[in-house]
Formats: C-alpha cells, structure tokens, sequence
C-alpha cells in the first residue's frame, strides 16, 4: 500500500512516501480501514523528531498518525456492531498516514457529519474531554484555557461554554472575534498575559487548561493558588512542578464520546475550523505547517 514513513529521527525530510508497505494485519478486536482523511497532530511531530525517544520506543520504518476517517474493509473475528463497508471515525493502531489502518477504536460516522469533520474528531474530542474531565468544573466557575483557538483548545472552549462555565480564553490576535464568537472572553498570549487574565476576570479564575504548552504553568499555578486545578495537556514541566499532565493513552480512547460529540458537531452545537488539506505525499509540508502554527483547524490528508 502506499504509506509515509520515516526510519530515523530528524526534520520533515526524514518523511518518505513509499507504495510497497504491507497492508496491516489486525488483531481480533481490530478492523481494516481503508483511510480516507488522516490528521496531522503536532504529536506526529514530536514522535519524528525524536523528542519523544525517552518515553516511546517505536520499531522503524514507522508509519505516523493516530486518527483517520474511512470505511471499513475487514472485520477481526471480535468485532462486532460494525460492518464492512461502514463509514467510521477513529484511532489508527497502525499509522494512519497510509492507504489502510488497523484501529481498535472507532465510532461510526453520522451520514451528516463531512469527512472532514470526522477526520478531525478523536484526539481533540478525547483530549478536551479529558482535560476538563478532570478539573471537576462546576456551572458558572470561571476556566482559563491557554491555546483556546486551536484545535483542542477550541472544543475545549465550546465543551466548557455548554457547561456553563465562564471562559477566558488565550490566543493571537487573528482569532480573538473567533474565541469570541465561540462564548469565551478572548485574552492575548504572551508575556503580561497574566495580569490581562486577572484584569478580565478580578474575583480570580477556579481551574485552568493548557491547550498549549508554552510555558504558562508557573503562571497558572499563582493565577488559581496551587496545582490541583491546573490541568495540562501539553507541557512536560508539569511533572516537576507538581502539575497533573493528561497525555492520554489507548485506554481513554472511547467510541462513545466520538459518538457524543460528533452528535453536537451534526447539530450545529459545536463548531470545527476549516481545515486544511494537503496530498499524501506532501505529508512532510503537511508537518511543516502544523509546526509554523498560526492557523485554526486541523491538517488533513487526503489518501
Ligand atoms: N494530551 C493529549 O491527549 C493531547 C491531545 C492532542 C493534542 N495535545 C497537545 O495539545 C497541544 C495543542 O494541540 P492542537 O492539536 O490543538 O494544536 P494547534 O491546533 O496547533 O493549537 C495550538 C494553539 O496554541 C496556540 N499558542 C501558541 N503559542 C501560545 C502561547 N504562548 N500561549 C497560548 N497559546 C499559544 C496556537 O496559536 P497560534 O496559531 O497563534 O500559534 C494554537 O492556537 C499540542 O501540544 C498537542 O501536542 C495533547
């Protein structure tokens, strides 16, 4: 099948497009997807540049990618509740910037939910729930979430919204109208971004999420007075400074919250930014533009 894959760690050029890679076998509680849209996460990034090598130890040549929408081409003898040629949405086990993923975890897709939508769905909606999950907000508190306008940060928001909890929310000057137009109050990043947060919000802020990790834990632990309602999902300094770092693994990946959300984005209650779309063999550029940020959506390819 025709798959990106890379063999040694370094930069986007380490990234080649070959048409020889086996198709993936499946577990009994796995199927076949044939992959449609692919989404690149900025953890693709960090897993080829090496920067993850300490914690995950991955066997080369690696195929990237975590999440994709497909059909369904083959049933491992466990599954049930799905069919092949059923329209799904999930994490890939097998790398999904390929023709054809194995995934333990996928969600049917609604028929009125766009590929693109579903391509973009699982890590951001795992994720956001997660992140909030765990910070126990209650209606009307008040959440600082840094990265509001980016792919996790900006479900996070709308997830924290329908709550009713108060949201401020951090981000450049591009997408304030945006973070605005989600419900939450718009704070620009970077430095004094903590006396405009206490500025905006003078009774004080009860939890904070980061959907960013650029270094604003020290900050977000004065801002709430201690650790316990600072969540991130992002920023490794947690561990020193005692901060609870939700990374994720296969066990939180569910089938029912990818259900749950992608209902409300059916329902027009949550809304996903444009993507942008690029060629399976331009997955390198693809990289290259989730790491130049500066963009709302997510990163598509199109197999
Ligand atoms: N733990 C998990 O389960 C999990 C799951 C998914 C993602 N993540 C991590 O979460 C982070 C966000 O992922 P994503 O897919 O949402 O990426 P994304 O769409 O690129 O969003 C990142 C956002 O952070 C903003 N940002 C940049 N510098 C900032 C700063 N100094 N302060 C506040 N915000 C800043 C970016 O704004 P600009 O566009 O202006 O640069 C962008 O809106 C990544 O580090 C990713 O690895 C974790």
């Amino acid at each position: 099948m025709r798959a990106i894959s890379f063999d040694t760690y370094g930069g986007t050029d380490v990234l080649r497009l070959t048409d020889d890679r086996p198709v993936p076998g499946i577990a009994p509680d796995e199927v076949l997807v044939r992959v449609r849209l692919a989404a690149v996460n900025p953890f693709d990034l960090k897993l080829r540049s090496g920067s993850m090598q300490k914690v995950i130890h991955p066997t080369f040549p690696l195929v990237p990618g975590s999440e994709m929408a497909g059909t369904v081409e083959q049933l491992g003898a466990e599954v049930s509740g799905i069919e092949v040629g059923d329209e799904v949405f999930g994490w890939a086990t097998s790398g999904s910037y390929a023709e054809f993923a194995a995934a333990r975890v996928v969600a049917k897709k609604p028929h009125a939910l766009h590929w693109e939508a579903a391509a973009s769905l699982p890590v951001a909606a795992d994720a956001a729930t997660r992140g909030l999950g765990l910070l126990h907000l209650v209606p009307h508190e008040t959440l600082l979430i840094h990265g509001g306008a980016g792919v996790v940060g900006s479900l996070a928001v709308q997830l924290a919204v329908r709550a009713d909890v108060t949201v401020i929310a951090t981000c450049s000057s591009r997408d304030v109208d945006a973070l605005r137009h989600l419900g939450a109050h718009p704070v620009l990043y970077g430095e004094g971004v903590f006396e405009r947060v206490r500025e905006l919000a003078p009774d004080g802020v009860d939890a904070v999420l980061d959907a960013a990790g650029a270094g604003v834990l020290p900050g977000s632990i004065e801002l709430v007075g201690g650790t316990d309602r600072v969540v991130t999902l992002a920023d490794p300094a947690a561990y020193a400074l005692g901060v609870t770092f939700s990374s994720g693994s296969a066990k939180d990946q569910s089938a029912a919250v990818l259900d749950e959300v992608a209902a409300l984005v059916v329902a027009g209650a949550l809304v996903l930014p444009v993507a942008r779309h690029f060629a399976l063999a331009d997955a390198a550029e693809a990289q290259d533009a989730v790491a130049a940020g500066g963009r709302r959506g997510k990163v598509l390819l199109d197999l």
